[in-house]
């Protein structure tokens, strides 16, 4: 549940939740992902989600960018905590198909109001994007982590806060996420932890000139 109270956001998640049972057992019964992966969702999951909503909520961040929407799971959580803030989601991705698919899922959850969907190319659409940005989801294919965050970094408010996933699973993805987290780490006023939560998530504050 995102909130006690909500019931159609709830059946959302509910649904996105039978859909990744059912690619589950998929995968158990040997179903290859090879040449497969704009079928799946590729979701952050519940946990992440859970955690991604408390950040927003708990920063009060307003102006939030998605990277990666995928089919909307992630949107879900991040729509329904911009409601709270009185916020909105730039969600990002390059695939008409899922975006169509997740803008159902949000209007059906009556969250479609607090998203602004963009389609194209992550690197195109973050050169044009105007800043002060609070709340950054990085979650597309994990060799534009760094170059996005460069477009992105320059854009960030004061306490904003980054999340990237995929840092600790898939195994294959791991020298990129390394990658991502050694670079920021050397990025002035970044301040990261890594979390074994979901796939694993690197959560960082941006605070320039913090003591
Ligand atoms: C891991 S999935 C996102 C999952 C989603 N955040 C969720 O939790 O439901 C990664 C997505 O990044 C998108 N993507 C990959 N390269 C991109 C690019 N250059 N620009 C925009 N989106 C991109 C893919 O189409 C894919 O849907």
């Amino acid at each position: 549940m995102v909130a006690d109270t909500d019931t159609r956001i709830d059946q959302v998640l509910a649904e996105y939740d039978a859909r990744a049972a059912a690619e589950q057992s998929l995968h158990a019964a040997g179903w290859s992902e090879d040449g497969r992966r704009d079928q799946l969702l590729l979701r952050i999951g519940p946990e992440t989600g859970r955690l991604v909503s408390i950040l927003v909520r708990g920063a009060g961040a307003r102006s939030i960018v998605e990277l990666g929407t995928s089919y909307g799971y992630s949107t879900v959580w991040l729509a329904a905590a911009a409601r709270e803030t009185g916020g909105r989601v730039i969600s990002i991705d390059l695939a008409h198909h899922k975006q169509d698919y997740a803008r159902t899922r949000l209007e059906r959850a009556g969250l479609g109001e607090h998203v602004d969907w963009r389609t194209g190319d992550a690197l195109e659409i973050l050169r044009e994007l105007e800043g002060p940005i609070e709340f950054v989801l990085i979650d597309l294919w994990k060799d534009l982590y760094i170059p996005c965050f460069d477009l992105i970094a320059p854009k960030l408010s004061r306490g904003a806060v980054l999340v990237a996933d995929n840092m600790l699973r898939p195994e294959f993805s791991r020298p990129d996420a390394d990658a991502y987290r050694a670079h920021i780490r050397g990025y002035p006023g970044m301040e990261s932890v890594t979390l074994d939560v979901g796939s694993g998530i690197c959560v960082s504050r941006y605070a320039p000139g913090r003591t």
